[in-house]
């Protein structure tokens, strides 16, 4: 019964703000997962590690004063985000007062010219497989009470 409605929270949640099922972000759904890996591998695994576990000392601003890029696992703050949010990050990068504060200036580069919004979501749902059960309930929970 929870499994049934964790998974139709999350695709009431992966449906919010995109029109087309192609760019759906699901976990569950295996083909998308095996094509977000290969574009995590490809093009985010550089900064955010081959395993998702971010750059060394990902918590502390880097003398450029930018901040390193964090894990995209469970211990990051990935999963703190709605969908709508990562696709939007990912596919902008963190803009100024959109993602990020006004001026902010960040080293995470905008996807939506290499990549189109299939493999954007392919590469978040390849992301979010990697959650483990208790921080996707944890995001459920927190997402609702946010009243998501
Ligand atoms: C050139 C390095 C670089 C690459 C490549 C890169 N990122 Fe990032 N990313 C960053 C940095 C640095 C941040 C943290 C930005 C900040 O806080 O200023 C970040 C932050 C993010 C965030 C926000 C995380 C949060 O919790 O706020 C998401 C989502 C993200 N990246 C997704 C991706 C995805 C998906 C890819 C591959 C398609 C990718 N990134 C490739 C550097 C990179």
């Amino acid at each position: 019964m929870k499994m049934i409605g964790l998974s139709v929270m999350l695709m009431l949640l992966a449906g919010c703000g995109q029109q087309r099922t192609g760019t759906t972000i699901d976990p569950q759904d295996a083909a998308k997962v095996a094509r977000g890996q290969a574009v995590y591998a490809a093009s985010c695994a550089a900064c955010h590690g081959a395993r998702l576990e971010g750059q060394p000392d990902w918590r502390r601003r880097k003398p450029d004063g930018r901040m390193p890029a964090p894990p995209h696992d469970d211990s990051g703050h990935t999963w703190h985000h709605p969908d709508e949010i990562l696709f939007g990050i990912t596919r902008e990068g963190l803009v100024p007062g959109k993602y990020g504060p006004p001026g902010y200036v960040s080293d995470m580069p905008a996807f939506g010219g290499a990549l189109g919004d299939a493999d954007i979501a392919a590469v978040l749902s390849y992301i979010q497989s990697r959650w483990s059960p208790e921080v996707r309930r944890a995001r459920e929970e927190m997402l609702r009470n946010r009243g998501r």
